[in-house]
């Protein structure tokens, strides 16, 4: 796996408040990363840095190897939580505006312009002022602006924030779409449910600290099972922590939590307990990306 950006040890602070203290992400190339946390967790500190736009105090990063902000900035392209656009303008004299401020000369800027248009499907509205577009329209021409210059990576800070929920669905689609022309995509949200459903990898901030990281499917759990179980009695489940496969036992008042050593001991278990004669009412196997997330953030 190649990481497209790696951050190591960064830190930040806003006078006295500590927004970040020593984040290492790694960023795999060509995939969607959600950066996911609570407000206030050091969402858009992480992506004002890794733009170039927001100074740090400690640590360093690289974007495809290179670390001068010169040669960042080409690489990049950001949407920012509160993007700024022009109301009055069309929605190609607006991205014409800023392919121009990239360095593409008139005929190049306009080519750039309707290309992105199309990308992110708002061609047939060029001629259309901005301030005429849908709240989700907007957000497809803030996508549009940034794709100028084709990016390697695409930053979006808290693109659904705010949306209704079937504008917001829209949006994780197109997001999706742009995956698909290899185009590496830093997502940022709170919402642990839309990180699920569009990211490959996340990483978990809370209070500034990464908290972990890696492909989803690696970071749920598989090794457990939770078992709603009624009747349960001390024997019983002295008799379960004692079995080989057992690691870790929680007792709930009509549950129990086992996580195993090593693979997964869910059928031993469940006959087991039936064998006791225990009414079995609901199992789920593993945790949870839901559940990593609320142990995180929890822990207040
Ligand atoms: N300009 C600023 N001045 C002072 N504190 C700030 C500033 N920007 C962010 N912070 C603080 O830094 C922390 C991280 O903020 P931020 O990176 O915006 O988090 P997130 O995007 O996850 O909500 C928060 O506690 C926030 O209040
Ligand atoms: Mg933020």
């Amino acid at each position: 796996m190649t990481f497209i950006v790696k951050t190591s040890n960064l830190w930040k602070s806003y006078g006295d408040k500590k927004a970040l203290v020593g984040v290492s992400l790694h960023i795999p190339e060509g995939e969607i990363y959600g950066l996911l946390g609570p407000n206030g967790a050091g969402k858009t500190s992480i992506i004002g840095i890794i733009s170039g736009i927001l100074r740090f105090d400690k640590g360093n990063f690289s974007i495809a190897g290179k670390k001068h902000v010169s040669q960042i900035k080409n690489l990049v392209g950001l949407v920012p939580q509160d993007a700024q656009l022009y109301y009055d303008m069309t929605c190609l004299n607006h991205l014409i505006f800023f392919a121009k401020l990239q360095g593409f000369n008139k005929l190049a800027a306009k080519q750039e312009s309707l290309r992105v248009l199309k990308l992110v499907d708002l061609f047939s509205e060029q001629n259309n002022k901005v301030g005429s577009l849908s709240h989700g329209m907007r957000r497809r021409l803030g996508f549009a602006q940034a794709l100028i210059g084709s990016p390697k990576v695409l930053i979006l800070d808290e693109p659904t924030n705010g949306l209704d929920p079937s504008i917001a669905k829209s949006i994780r689609l197109l997001i999706l779409e742009l995956k698909k022309s290899n185009t590496t995509i830093i997502f940022s949200s709170h919402n642990i449910y839309e990180v699920e459903e569009i990211c490959d990898s996340i990483g978990i901030l809370n209070k500034g600290k990464l908290i972990k990281e890696g492909l989803i499917k690696n970071l749920k759990k598989t090794n457990s099972v939770f078992v709603s179980v009624r009747g349960l009695k001390k024997e019983v489940i002295k008799r379960i922590k004692k079995k080989h496969y057992v690691k870790r036992l929680n007792e709930g008042l009509n549950s129990l939590e086992v996580e195993f050593k090593h693979g997964d001991f869910t059928n031993d278990l469940l006959k087991f307990l039936i064998d006791n004669s225990l009414v079995i009412d609901k199992f789920k196997k593993g945790e949870s990306l839901e559940d990593i997330f609320l142990d995180i953030v929890g822990k207040k």
